[in-house]
């Protein structure tokens, strides 16, 4: 799979903390349930790896890896069966990495100089982060005039008021964010709700076109 049929089956990619490898499976079947496929796990737990070992097993679900800071991280999720990397950032040393690796990088850049180093480097997917913070919708129009190459994934204090404004730009992909997982409802293993939410979110390509 490319990063666009990835990103292309969006709209939105859930981001998704988890503190439980035993909640990854029926976490992973309640979003594909409610429509949302290409999941994103952050590295950011010590259940991280193992739940996208999990979610792997889930049919239909495209499992991704977030938050990767370096190489180690990277391959490490490649072996858990990742099918595309994320990081919030980008070095030089990561962009040479990635480029070596078949499974693929989405970088992330907040303004317009980041958006060039990661294009000479070769990407032109990018994750926009931390989107609302960073100028936001308002932000990528600019970007869309100036970089009519690159497709973008805003995230970072998305919620589901704000996506479909993200949603109805020409130079994004689709949208990241946590809204569809609550903690609290991972928590007490509310996995209808949460399908419930992913419904809701899955159907907001639809309510922006
Ligand atoms: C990310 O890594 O993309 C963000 O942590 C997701 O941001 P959110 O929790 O504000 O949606």
């Amino acid at each position: 799979m490319t990063l666009d049929d990835i990103l292309d089956a969006g709209p939105v990619i859930p981001v998704i903390v988890i503190e439980r490898p035993e909640d990854a499976e029926p976490l992973a079947r309640a979003l594909v349930r409610g429509g949302l496929r290409v999941l994103e796990v952050t590295l950011r737990t010590p259940a991280a790896l193992d739940a996208i070992r999990a979610m792997c097993a889930v049919e239909g679900a495209i499992v991704g890896a977030g938050t990767v800071l370096g190489q180690e991280q990277y391959d490490a999720a490649i072996d858990a069966g990742a099918k595309f990397v994320v990081s919030p950032g980008l070095t030089d040393a990561l962009a040479a990495f990635a480029k070596a690796r078949k499974v693929p990088l989405l970088p992330g850049i907040a303004t317009a100089s980041e958006v060039m180093r990661a294009r000479d480097a070769g990407f032109t997917r990018l994750k926009f982060f931390p989107a609302e913070s960073s100028g936001g919708v308002a932000t990528l129009k600019s970007f869309a005039s100036v970089f009519p190459d690159v497709r973008f994934c805003p995230t970072g204090g998305i919620s589901s008021d704000s996506a479909t404004a993200y949603l109805r730009l020409a130079n994004v992909a689709c949208v990241g964010g946590s809204w569809p997982m609550p903690p609290e409802a991972i928590a007490t293993r509310d996995w209808g709700r949460i399908e419930r939410l992913a419904a809701a979110t899955a159907a907001l390509r639809r309510a922006a076109a």
